[in-house]
């Protein structure tokens, strides 16, 4: 029922390169269950959708299973055109839709732990910050369908509806985008939802964005468990800026040292790439090496918004290094030290700051510094 969004390309600093959807869904039984709603200027696209195949003024249920504005923005409204519908959500999301969208009769979950629709159940779990703390799942065992919310989603605008249905190599780069820029620092606890999951039979995941999972299940919830767990591959991200090109010929240098080791360095300019595509690249990398130049006796200002935005997400299980070079005085690999540390990041101790521009022999010891961080991360 939900609304396909073709445009979005900026979601709370997250660059969304192929828009995404806000999925919302019909649970038809003897009753009916609206679960999820849109984003709010989508209210009239989901109110089309729901009227080609009922009257929204009969709908039973409403269910929030997360009052993120994405999902919740448009269930006062359908709300007024449904006032027999019973509004459910977590306990923690009442107080939450009540601060967004004013005095609503919202019933917990806690007293409605499932709905009987007659012929379909809808059964909801709490799944506390996977994302929000009052996000939840709903589940229908009649079809073992999970209704997952923003848990397995992609931000992903597609016509088709299902897995099966999009370039592949498309809807991987797009969850692995998503997990890594919104899911990655809640990882123990979308952990928790993981597990809560295990016993439950699952044959389809319809998450709130992106397409639903009705073929090969098992690879995303795979997928999920490698990420929670903070694997990686044999790989390096090295992401850096450059005034002079100096800060950059030595991330080629180390760059060609991981190289020469067998393991796969990725290179990646922090002018000419966003934020959030550095970090979908790190969360599979082992190591993250980033470098700046000193401007002004300090970071670079792209470097410093990689890392306040890395900060922030703290990817788990990474070894990395800082590196940069200056003119007559330094700062700014201390300052990236300093915040790698913050970030979660092992620092690998390193002398590579040198001034103005590397000489033959700083150059070969970036090459040796990449090939030593070669074989840490080689498997
Ligand atoms: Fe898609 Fe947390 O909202």
């Amino acid at each position: 029922m939900g609304a396909v969004d073709w445009d979005v390309r900026n979601f709370h600093g997250y660059v969304t390169h192929r828009g995404t959807s806000y999925n919302a869904y019909l649970v038809q039984g003897e009753k009916t269950a609206l679960v999820d709603t849109v984003k709010a200027p989508f209210y009239e696209t989901m109110l089309r959708h729901i009227e080609e195949v009922m009257d929204p003024g009969e709908l039973d249920y409403i269910v929030a299973n997360h009052a993120e504005p994405d999902h919740s923005g448009s269930l006062k409204r359908i709300s007024e055109k449904a006032p027999d519908a019973t509004i459910v959500s977590s306990e923690r999301g009442i107080p939450v839709l009540r601060k967004y969208y004013g005095d609503m009769d919202l019933v917990s979950i806690k007293e409605t732990p499932s709905v009987d629709l007659g012929g379909k159940t809808l059964s909801f779990t709490p799944v506390p910050m996977a994302h929000w703390p009052d996000s939840m799942v709903s589940y229908i065992p009649e079809d073992r369908l999970l209704l997952s919310n923003d848990a397995f989603g992609q931000h992903l605008a597609s016509e088709a509806r299902f897995n099966d249905e999009v370039d592949q190599a498309v809807l991987w780069r797009e969850a692995t985008a998503y997990y890594a820029n919104i899911l990655m620092p809640l990882s123990r606890t979308v952990n928790n939802a993981v597990k809560a999951l295990a016993g439950v039979e699952i044959d389809m995941i319809a998450p709130s964005h992106g397409v639903i999972w009705r073929k090969d299940v098992g690879d995303i919830l795979a997928a999920y468990k490698r990420w929670v767990g903070g694997e990686s591959k044999p790989r390096a991200v090295i992401t850096y800026d450059s005034m002079w090109k100096s800060t950059q010929e030595m991330a080629y240098a180390i760059a060609e040292g991981i190289g020469s080791t067998g393991a796969e360095a990725r290179v990646f300019n922090l002018t000419g790439t966003h934020r959030s595509d550095v970090i979908t690249e790190i969360l599979e990398a082992r190591a993250v090496l980033v470098g700046s130049p000193t401007l002004n006796n300090h970071v670079y200002p792209t470097v410093a918004g990689f890392l306040a935005y890395m900060r922030g997400l703290k990817p788990p299980n990474k070894i990395g290094a800082a590196f940069g070079s200056y003119g007559w005085a330094g700062g700014a690999k201390r300052f990236v030290e300093e915040q790698m540390k913050l970030a979660g990041v092992e620092l690998v101790e390193n002398d590579l700051d040198f001034s103005y521009k590397p000489t033959e022999e700083e150059w070969r010891r970036c090459r040796e510094f990449g090939a030593a961080i070669g074989e840490k991360i080689k498997h």
